[in-house]
This record gives structure tokens, C-alpha cells and sequence, in this order.
């Protein structure tokens, strides 16, 4: 396995640090190089669930023929292993009669992240970092911090200002974080952060390539619990793309080495004052225009200048995928809907619902595909929202304001 660079080509040896393409400065991806047959893969990954090894008992590690590996010791809270629920209400919402949910929400910290951060603590600490730092919207730095935590690193996590949930705050802190808040939005964090290098920080936002391989396993697993029969469709909610582009890398490597045959169709969902993503489809082609003003009650994904935008426009383009946007208040009928299925999320995660009900409307999806939403974040990550639209709704006003 090896690092290559996604606009110039250029390689790299697996575990050289770097953040960036050292040629082009592009981001850079992993290539995986797997040896196993289909059959022996997936006999294997059964196999490995009734084992009570931690690399095993990990959703993320149960996949390392896919992964970067020669570590002497992985970081694992036991991440992965996330259920996929039926949510009857919401499917009859969308228009939709075959609607699962992948809750991700279910894991160790609440949401997504803790699958990218196995593995991208892991191979801090394999390089001998001894501080590791990312900007956030409130996830990422929660995660991190947990996995620091284990790893016996320090970490430190620059925030925006008032603009995070507080129980995300909460858990950074609890986790024994640096927090450094940052007066501006997300995307000036991540500059400061970046700014702040001094070659001892090692940054663990989703433009580490680490970080995607474990988000990666998302859809690895999802097949497990299809018996290995993909869905029509793909849903997720788009921020800095880390996560698409992680899903759609996972669709191009079990083609590749013959693990599917048909590829489900990704659809990512953005949050329409922060959808640099969704005007750039529209437009068809060309480089992605940021949003300078992000603004959405979905503060997770309130983010103007995505970084991996062009690693999500091939794997659309991979998978034939489509992007939309949608409004907040689509964004808190859909929240609704999956907490009246006694599912719930966060904000950002009902994206999914609200972009599938505006596609079925439009006709872009059939009713009797099968839909599997990937839900990112746990419903106790914002309760304020919850708390602040209920006494709107209750005052008889439609939506609830980002602030
Ligand atoms: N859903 C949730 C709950 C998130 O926290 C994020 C991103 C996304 C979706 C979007 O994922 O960025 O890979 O497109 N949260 C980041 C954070 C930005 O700092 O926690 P993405």
C-alpha cells in the first residue's frame, strides 16, 4: 500500500508524514493493495465476529485487509458495529417503502468520526506524535480527544466561537482537550489550525488520508448486513466531504477486487446555506465556488470551503450520484420524523430524510428503491436545537434560526 497524490499522481511510501501532496499540494489518498479472494474476504470478516481479539470486536479493524497496517498498537474504543433499523414513519414521510437507517450515531463518542479516528490515532502514534490537533464543529474534536485519550496524547481542538453544541464542547472537555476557540466559522478554525503547524502537531481533520480509510469500513459493514447485496442508493449529509468521499472510495475498492458487482447510486445531502457542493453540481462542471457566510441550523455541517470536494466529485461521478440541498426547515420536519420512529439524530443527520422526500417528490428516485441512509450523529449531540424548535413550533412559528 502505498500514499498517492488525487491530482498529480504522486507517491509516497504508506507511512510518510505528510499532509499534503510534497509535488502539487493536493490531498492524497491510500491505495490499497489486497491479496485475498471475495469468497476468502467475506468468510474471514464472519468468521471474525465470533472472536474476542479488539482488533475483531472493532467494526473498523474487522476490515484491516482494506486498511493501512504494521502498527504495533491500534486505538480502539470498540468503534463500528453500528445497527441498521428499519424507520417505517419516515420511509412513508419520503414517499419511499424500503428505507433503512445506518445509525453511526451509535458510536462510542455519538457520531461518525470515531471510525476515521482509529485509524487516524493509530498512525499518530505509530509516527510518535505526542500532540494531535484538528478544527471542528464540535465532532471531529470530541473524537479525537477520546482517541488521544487512549493513545496517552494531548489534544487540542480549535473551535468556532459560539457556534458549536454544547454538549460537543462538553465531551472535548470531559476527554481532557486544549480547546482554542477561534473568533470566526469553521472553515477560518481549519486555517488557523493549519497555520499553526510546527512540524510536532500532527492535524487529524478529514484531509488526513488516515482518517477516510476508517470512515471507509462504514460501507464495508453496511454489506455485511446486507448479505452482500447492495442497495439502490446511499445517503448522507455533505459538510467537509470527508465522509462521502470515504463511502465512495469503499465503492470503488469492492468493485475493484470483485466484492460487488452492482454500485449504489451516493447521494449527498447539504444544508442549503452551506451547499458550496450543491451549486457546483448544478453547474456541472468547474472548480467549487466556497460559500463565505455558511449558515444553517445543522451546525455540523456549516461549513463554506470543503476541503475534500474534489475526492467527492469523482466518486459521484464513480457512482452516479447526485447532490442537493435542503432547507432548515425540511431539515427539522425530517429530524422529527425520525425521532417519532424512536430513532433520532442530530440535526445534520436528517439531511437524508428531508433530500430523499424532495427526490421522491420530484421523481428522481422510485418509491420501491432500496434506500439505506447512513445517520451520522447521535440525537443527545444537540438538544438545544430540539428544546428551541419545540417552543417555536409550540408559538405556532415555522423554523427555528441558527442562532
Ligand atoms: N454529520 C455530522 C454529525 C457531522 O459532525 C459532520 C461533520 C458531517 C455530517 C459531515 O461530514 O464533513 O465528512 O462531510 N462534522 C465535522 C466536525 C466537520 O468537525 O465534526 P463531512
Amino acid at each position: 500500500m502505498h500514499q498517492r497524490c488525487i491530482e498529480c499522481g504522486a507517491t509516497y511510501d504508506l507511512h510518510q508524514r505528510l499532509l499534503a501532496c510534497a509535488a502539487c499540494g493536493d490531498l492524497l489518498e491510500i491505495v490499497v493493495e489486497v491479496r485475498q479472494s471475495p469468497d476468502e474476504l467475506k468468510a474471514l470478516w464472519r468468521e471474525r465476529r465470533m472472536s474476542n481479539d479488539p482488533r475483531d470486536l472493532s467494526g473498523v479493524w474487522r476490515f484491516r485487509e482494506f486498511l493501512p497496517g504494521g502498527y504495533q498498537r491500534v486505538v480502539t474504543l470498540g468503534e463500528g458495529n453500528c445497527p441498521l433499523v428499519q424507520g417505517q414513519r419516515s420511509a412513508a414521510w419520503a414517499g419511499l417503502r424500503n428505507l433503512s437507517f445506518k445509525h453511526l450515531g451509535w458510536n462510542p463518542t455519538g457520531c461518525f468520526k470515531d471510525l476515521g479516528m482509529t485509524t487516524g490515532v493509530t498512525e499518530a502514534l505509530a509516527a510518535g506524535a505526542q500532540i494531535v490537533a484538528c478544527a471542528s464543529t464540535g465532532n471531529t474534536s470530541g473524537s479525537m480527544a477520546a482517541y488521544a485519550a487512549r493513545a496517552g496524547m494531548k489534544a487540542r481542538v480549535f473551535l468556532p466561537a459560539g457556534m458549536v453544541s454544547l454538549a460537543k464542547v462538553a465531551q472535548s472537555i470531559d476527554y481532557g482537550a486544549e480547546l482554542v476557540e477561534i473568533d470566526g466559522n469553521f472553515d477560518n478554525a481549519l486555517e488557523t489550525m493549519l497555520a499553526s503547524g510546527d512540524g510536532e502537531v500532527y492535524f487529524l481533520n478529514s484531509i488526513n488520508p488516515f482518517r477516510i480509510e476508517g470512515q471507509k469500513t462504514v460501507v464495508f459493514e453496511l454489506m455485511t448486513q446486507l448479505d452482500w447485496q447492495p442497495p439502490d442508493y446511499i445517503v448522507c449529509p455533505g459538510g467537509n466531504l470527508g465522509n462521502s468521499s470515504a463511502f465512495g472510495k469503499a465503492l470503488e475498492e469492492m468493485k475493484a477486487h470483485g466484492l460487488i458487482e452492482k454500485v449504489p447510486r451516493l447521494i449527498v445531502v447539504q444544508a442549503e446555506g452551506a451547499n458550496p457542493l450543491a451549486r457546483l453540481w448544478r453547474k456541472g462542471s468547474g472548480e467549487l465556488e466556497p460559500v463565505s457566510n455558511p449558515e444553517t441550523v445543522a451546525t455540523a455541517i456549516r461549513i463554506g470551503n470543503p476541503r475534500s470536494w474534489k475526492k467527492a466529485m469523482r466518486v459521484l461521478r464513480f457512482t452516479q450520484g447526485m447532490v442537493l440541498d435542503v432547507t432548515d426547515e425540511e431539515i427539522g420536519d425530517a429530524k422529527e420524523m425520525i425521532g417519532r420512529d424512536g430513532i433520532g439524530c442530530e440535526p445534520a443527520s436528517a439531511t437524508t430524510l428531508a433530500g430523499l422526500r424532495k427526490l421522491v417528490a420530484e421523481n428522481r428516485i422510485e418509491p420501491d428503491a432500496s434506500v439505506v441512509a447512513i445517520l451520522t450523529g447521535h440525537v443527545l449531540k444537540d438538544p438545544a436545537y430540539i428544546i428551541k424548535r419545540h417552543q417555536y413550533v409550540a408559538a405556532g412559528a415555522a423554523e427555528v434560526s441558527a442562532h
